[in-house]
């Protein structure tokens, strides 16, 4: 593979609403980033990814985007983000804004103009239907679990959506919308924007099946049915995805990150050699315990054995074609320390454990803010402290389907997507140090204890322990086979076992982990081996509870 600047980077996400509020509104803002960049750089990563900062109503935090080329009030002004781009420059860090464009907000100036006029000129931006007994076309649902249809006032013509109806889809088919596509990347790219993370890609296709006038039979009991089938890498896709690559991201070699799962049979074309994208986020291992329920509040069972066979798979899979994107965290998760650890046993050595587990995989890396110092699930009591839009429809629709509210509240505390989106946790002073005012989220009651104040002046702290890995990864004589070596899993027959190498020409390193609260033998032989990196003091006859090793081949 040849050796693009995007291979050795390490990325740590922000999302700008509750990072830093620097103006007292309880809302974080591009001047707070800037305010932290000295913090960010001594994490020493040399990539930011910002969750959307272009003007939005907010109605989903964002990904619903009134004008591109503007940033939010609420977050900050051009000036700033050109501030953001020049201060991050000069230590050396790059920034990658969210790309948003399977769908703007209803608030955007062409829905707008297609609400007030049926004639338009930007009614091929969107998909409208028309039906002649004033019904929706068909029953299919969205992902935040309405129809994917909305009336336009009360015409007989429809909008489709494939999240909420406040985020109308573009019709990606129509060559002026697309060009107009083009022109917002080329905007942010000539600013100094390095790339993207973009958004919902996968579903900038549609299938005529999901646009077409039928019914089909529902999946639950709100009579709607599930319409991933028809919305998600339908064929054709890649004309449009080849043509932003050719138009819009080549000219700049930026790095592009698609949120998109991908099926093995057409991962060459979105990350091979000529590939659509730098990279794909995978699914497999972050939803791990939701993949393939449709039901709300449901929970797929998964062991250690699931775990381990799918981050495997999915580095196998890649390496084949290109490169990966690893991650534990994002602003669509839940804290990983609760997702992956059982309840009770979150503390440094399992937080570390798993930090090692994924960090040291064959990709680009991605820190999600607050991950590094091992922020935790909010302790939600009551739907009224919810904020997002995802976690108050599933509460609707699972309380028409007739879950109790304990099962529903149950589900979100372990599953919202508010869980990573309360403030971050800068300090013991009130509201962590995250804002003057009243934060816009309330703050994890447990700052006190987790906060990076405490963990900066700490040396066994999972931030110091974040730090090494990221020095690690970038700084040290092992970077050959930490960075570029190829990813080989070791099996062994205990599920609690993780053992994977990374192997460069001339360069072997080696990651040792027992995902275990007890001791447990050591499963490999580590006399050819140098110690890089250890989350305990030193090495025992047996492996201690959650202990994770880095080796590097003498
Ligand atoms: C992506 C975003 C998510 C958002 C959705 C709709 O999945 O990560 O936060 O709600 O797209 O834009
Ligand atoms: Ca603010």
């Amino acid at each position: 593979m040849k050796k693009k600047w995007w291979l050795d980077t390490v990325v740590y996400q922000i999302y700008p609403k509750s990072f830093m509020d620097t103006n007292g509104d309880g809302i974080g803002d591009l001047k707070g980033i800037i305010r932290q960049l000295d913090y960010i750089e001594r994490l020493g990563v040399n990539v930011i990814w910002l969750n959307p900062v272009n003007r939005s109503p907010m109605r989903d935090n964002g990904y619903d985007i009134s004008d591109y080329y503007d940033i939010d009030s609420s977050l900050g002004t051009r000036e700033d983000m050109e501030e953001l781009i020049c201060e991050a420059g000069k230590r050396h860090i790059k920034i990658l804004m969210d790309l948003v464009v399977n769908h703007v907000s209803c608030e955007h100036k062409w829905f707008q103009d297609v609400l007030q006029n049926p004639e338009s000129p930007y009614r091929d931006y969107f998909i409208i239907r028309e039906t002649a007994d004033g019904n929706a076309p068909n029953n299919f649902r969205n992902y935040f679990g309405d129809s994917v249809w909305t009336r336009i006032g009360n015409s007989n013509r429809f909008y489709f959506h494939t999240f909420a109806k406040e985020q109308p889809d573009l019709n990606w088919e129509n060559p002026l919308l697309r060009q107009e596509i083009c022109d917002i990347i080329l905007y942010w790219q000539s600013k100094g924007i390095a790339g993207f993370r973009i958004d919902a890609i996968g579903n900038i296709k549609k299938s005529e099946k999901i646009l077409s006038e039928c019914k089909v039979p529902a999946d639950g009991e709100d009579g709607l049915a599930n319409g991933d089938d028809y919305l998600l890498n339908q064929p054709g896709i890649g004309e449009f995805l080849g043509e932003l690559r050719d138009k819009a991201f080549k000219p700049y070699d930026s790095m592009t990150v698609a949120e998109v799962s991908v099926p093995q049979k057409d991962l060459e074309a979105y990350i091979g050699e000529n590939g659509f994208f730098s990279m794909v986020f995978d699914f497999s291992y972050a939803d791990i315990d939701t993949n393939g329920i449709i039901k709300p509040c449901e929970f797929a069972p998964w062991d250690l054995k699931d775990l381990k066979h799918c981050i495997y798979q999915s580095q196998e899979d890649t390496q084949k074609v290109g490169w990966a994107a690893p991650y534990l965290e994002n602003h669509d998760q839940p804290r990983s320390v609760n997702k992956y650890l059982p309840d009770g046993e979150i503390q440094y050595y399992s937080i570390t454990m798993l930090g090692v587990l994924y960090f040291f995989l064959r990709g680009t890396p991605y820190i999600y803010q607050g991950q590094e110092i091992g922020m935790s699930n909010y302790p939600f009591h009551d739907i009224r402290q919810f904020n997002d839009i995802g976690a108050l429809a599933t509460y609707k629709r699972a309380m028409d389907a007739g879950d109790s509210e304990e099962k529903i509240m149950d589900y979100l505390r372990r599953r919202s997507r508010d869980n990573a989106r309360t403030p971050m946790q800068w300090s013991d002073e009130p509201y962590a140090g995250f804002t003057e005012g009243s934060p816009w989220m309330p703050v994890n009651p447990n700052f006190k204890e987790i906060n990076v104040k405490r963990e900066e002046a700490d040396e066994k702290s999972v931030l110091a322990f974040y730090k090494k890995m990221i020095r690690l990864r970038r700084k040290s004589e092992y970077k050959e086979a930490i960075v570029y070596g190829f990813f080989e899993g070791i099996e062994t027959n205990e599920a609690e076992d993780f053992i994977y190498k990374r192997i460069a020409e001339n360069q072997e390193v080696l990651v040792t982990i027992n995902y275990a609260s007890r001791r447990r033998p050591w499963c490999v032989e580590r006399a050819d081996y140098d110690i890089l990196l250890n989350n305990y003091d030193s090495i025992e006859s047996e492996m201690q509870p959650y202990q994770a090793v880095v080796f590097g081949k003498k």
